[in-house]
Parts: structure tokens; C-alpha cells; sequence
């Protein structure tokens, strides 16, 4: 599966193709845990394609767009941002989002994408890459373990009215590959 994958650097004409991905892989994640309201707002504050394309423009952001043959199946944003004290390397870049469509997840996609970050972190001359998830997400914390994050933290999350306890991990950009 991963051999007809490859990841690219995505820009404004991908920017459907992201918000689409976003809207189905976080609804079909998420839906059930979340408030109708606070839902449809997240969706909007992050997946719309304003909203992705704004942030596209910020400078320290970038989205890698992960393509089975010609379909776009996943992408990963990038940002460079206040990183927690508990990072123990004086910089390193946020995954701030890793989403794979529902019907495409545990196919190596998800590695893939970290992987091609970890590789644009070092690009960056970054020395590693970090990022915050839902305790309660046990499909991505054990990605994010098993592609060689640890934990070093906790962070609140907020979602709407609610409050959410994130883990804060990190992985070095000389990570063993998921490959
Ligand atoms: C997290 C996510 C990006 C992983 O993408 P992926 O393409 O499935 O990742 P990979 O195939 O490379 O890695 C699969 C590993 O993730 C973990 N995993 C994925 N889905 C899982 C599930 N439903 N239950 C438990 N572990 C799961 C396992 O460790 C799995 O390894 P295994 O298949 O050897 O057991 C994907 O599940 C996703 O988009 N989820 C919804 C959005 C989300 O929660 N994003 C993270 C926000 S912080």
C-alpha cells in the first residue's frame, strides 16, 4: 500500500482536497465525543478552506499532502510556534495536525507523513518535532508511540465550552523511519 504512496509539499490548489480530508477524518474521529455546536465550529475554525488557507499563508506553516496514485488520502500541518518547556531541545517544529481519510488509516500513511515532517523539521534545521493529543485518542497515541514520540507533558485542550487533557510528545529528527 505505502509503495503508491508519495508526499508533497501542498499549496493553494490543494486546499479542497485538505479541507476535505480535515472535515471527514476529524468528524468520523471525533463526532462522538464531541457537542453537536462545538463540533461544527471546530470544523470550521480549522478545516474550512478559509480557514486553511489562511493558515497556509502564516509564515512558520506548511501542509504536507500525503497522495495515493493521484488522490490526495492525508495531509500533516506544520507550525512553528511557543514549543512547552518540556521539550527537551531548544527548537523544535509542531505537528499540529495529522489526518488520513477514514477508508485509507492503517495502511502506513499516517508514519509516512511523520516521517516526510521529521524530514522537513531537519530541512529547517530544527531539532526535532512535537505535538499535543487527546489522551482519549488511543489511535493516535499509539501512532505517535509507535513511530518513536515520548511523552514529556500534559496540556489542556479546549474544545468549544469543554477541556480536554492533551500529551504533550516529541521525537527527534534522527528518529528511527516508519519504514
Ligand atoms: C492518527 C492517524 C493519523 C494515523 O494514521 P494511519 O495512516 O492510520 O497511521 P499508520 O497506518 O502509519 O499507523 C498505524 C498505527 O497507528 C495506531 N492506530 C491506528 N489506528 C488505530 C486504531 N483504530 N486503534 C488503535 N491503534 C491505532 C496503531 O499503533 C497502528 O499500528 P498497527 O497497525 O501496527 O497496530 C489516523 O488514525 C487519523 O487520521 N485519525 C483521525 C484524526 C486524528 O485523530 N489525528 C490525530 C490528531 S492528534
Amino acid at each position: 500500500m505505502t509503495a503508491s504512496i508519495s508526499i508533497r509539499e501542498a499549496g493553494v490548489a490543494d486546499v479542497a482536497a485538505l479541507s476535505a480530508i480535515g472535515h471527514a477524518s476529524f468528524h468520523a474521529a471525533y463526532e462522538k465525543w464531541s457537542e453537536p455546536d462545538d463540533l461544527v465550529a471546530h470544523l470550521e475554525d480549522f478545516f474550512s478552506e478559509v480557514a486553511i488557507h489562511a493558515s497556509m499563508r502564516l509564515p512558520g506553516y506548511c501542509y504536507l499532502l500525503a497522495l495515493n496514485g493521484d488522490v490526495a488520502v492525508g495531509f500533516t500541518k506544520i507550525r512553528e510556534g511557543t514549543q512547552p518547556d518540556e521539550i527537551p531541545v531548544a527548537r523544535a517544529l509542531e505537528l499540529h495536525q495529522v489526518y488520513v481519510m477514514p477508508d485509507q488509516q492503517r495502511f502506513g500513511i499516517g508514519g509516512r507523513l511523520i516521517d516526510a515532517a521529521t524530514r522537513y523539521a531537519h530541512e529547517q534545521s530544527a531539532e526535532g518535532v512535537w505535538l499535543s493529543v487527546w489522551e482519549g485518542a488511543p489511535w493516535a497515541v499509539n501512532c505517535y508511540r509507535k513511530y518513536g514520540f515520548e511523552q514529556v507533558g500534559t496540556m489542556d485542550f479546549k474544545l468549544g465550552k469543554a477541556t480536554y487533557n492533551d500529551l504533550v510528545m516529541w521525537r527527534p529528527v534522527t528518529a528511527q523511519k516508519s519504514e
